[in-house]
């Protein structure tokens, strides 16, 4: 089986790759990414030799090279992951997240059915990797299951939703093989520290402050990225194909909570006075259209594949801060004095 799985250097896709590299010796796996500032081959080091690996630089948003790439490798499956992430940037810069997460979808979806209609029997099946964020917004009570209606309020979930609906759409009129997930926030090693928890663990090293937006009463549901990369595993070789799954850790946090937890557990891995860290944290302006509460219920994964998590947020949450510790080289390649300053100009007084 020869799989291409796209955005496999950025933060969860180097765990897939990494999963899958090393899982299935006789699968070869083809990485495709760009290498925008997310994208970082450092993540892959421990297998960039292995024979079944190679990467590939390329954009998803350049159709004709995808299209070539597709007629000369002749995949027997896709996982796609490639996007533009983070909410804060959307917000500032939308059209790049309608280029790589609506077209650079397409144009994977057009390249997958041409392959696909010439031969159904090479290929297999065109992974599409997504958020719970194309939910919107929960109150206090609830969850998102597969049948929630698509609610998206920023534009990287608006163009997160977009990529769904045409995956899906493939699948209908063109009969295009296809399965779709829908995660909750994830945490690990590897995570570009610009997101909430690996932007914390950098600044408390640092002694710098930690942006809170708004009151920190958001609630999001994490869960530890290697968990995800072993659901995608499941869901990719076990699932019915059309269908959908929602990946989440029944681990539900108000961001306060989480900032609270990591200072307390930074304070001992530092050799800090207890409440040391906490006197970092700043509370700053809002983002807009700030979702309240993300919460996923992961039953029909349970139910119908077996999946659970296996990594408790204590567990999980301690070994990214070792990570980060230990790990300085690439921290200190990915961040520049940017990243910690990108919203000073947010900050408010407590
Ligand atoms: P990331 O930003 O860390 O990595 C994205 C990768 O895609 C990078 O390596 C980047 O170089 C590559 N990429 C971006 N544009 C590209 C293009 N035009 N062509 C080729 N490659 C390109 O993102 P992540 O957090 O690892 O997320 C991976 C996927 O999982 C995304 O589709 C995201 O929507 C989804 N997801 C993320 C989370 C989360 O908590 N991070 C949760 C659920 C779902
Ligand atoms: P983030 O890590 O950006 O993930 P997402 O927006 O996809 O959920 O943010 C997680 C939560 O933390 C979200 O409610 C926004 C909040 N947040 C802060 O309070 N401060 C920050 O500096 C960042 C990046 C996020």
């Amino acid at each position: 089986m020869k799989v291409l799985i796209t955005g496999g250097a950025g933060f969860i896709g180097s765990h897939v790759v990494r999963l899958f590299v090393s899982k299935y010796p006789n699968y070869t796996i083809h990485n495709l990414d760009k290498l925008t500032y997310a994208g970082n081959l450092a993540n892959l080091k421990d297998i960039e030799n292995k024979p079944n690996y190679k990467f590939i630089k390329g954009d998803i948003v350049d159709a004709e090279f995808i299209d070539e790439l597709f007629r000369t490798e002749k995949y027997n499956a896709v996982i796609h992951l490639a996007a533009e992430s983070h909410v804060d940037r959307s917000i500032t810069n939308p059209l790049e997240f309608v280029m790589t997460n609506v077209i650079g979808t397409v144009n994977l979806l057009n390249a997958s059915k041409a392959l696909y209609k010439s031969d159904n029997n090479l290929f297999s099946k065109f992974y599409h990797v997504s958020t719970d964020e194309v939910y919107g917004a929960l109150g206090d009570e609830g969850m998102f299951t597969e049948e929630t209606a698509y609610d998206p309020h920023s534009p990287y979930s608006a163009s997160k939703a977009s990529s769904d609906h045409f995956v899906r759409a493939y699948h209908d009129t063109y009969g295009l093989p296809v399965v779709i997930s829908n995660c909750s926030n994830n945490y690990g090693p590897n995570h570009f520290p610009e997101k909430l928890i690996p932007l914390c663990i950098n600044n408390i090293k640092h002694n710098r402050p930690l942006p809170i937006y708004g009151k920190g009463e958001n609630v999001r549901d994490w869960l530890f990225v290697e968990d995800h990369a072993t659901a995608i595993d499941t869901i990719f070789h076990k699932s019915k194909l059309g269908s959908t799954y929602n990946i989440g850790g029944h681990n539900e946090w108000k961001n306060i909570d989480v900032i609270r937890l990591l200072c307390k557990l930074m304070d001992n891995k530092l050799d800090r006075p207890e409440g040391t860290n906490e006197k970092l944290i700043t509370f700053v302006k809002d983002r807009a259209g700030h979702d309240m509460r993300y919460a996923i219920d992961a039953a029909k994964l349970q139910n119908d594949l077996g999946w659970v998590p296996s990594v408790t947020f204590e567990e999980g949450l301690n070994r990214t801060v070792d990570w980060y510790l230990s790990n300085e080289e690439w921290l200190n390649d990915v961040t520049s004095g940017n990243y910690a300053n990108y919203y000073k100009e947010q900050y408010v007084n407590r």
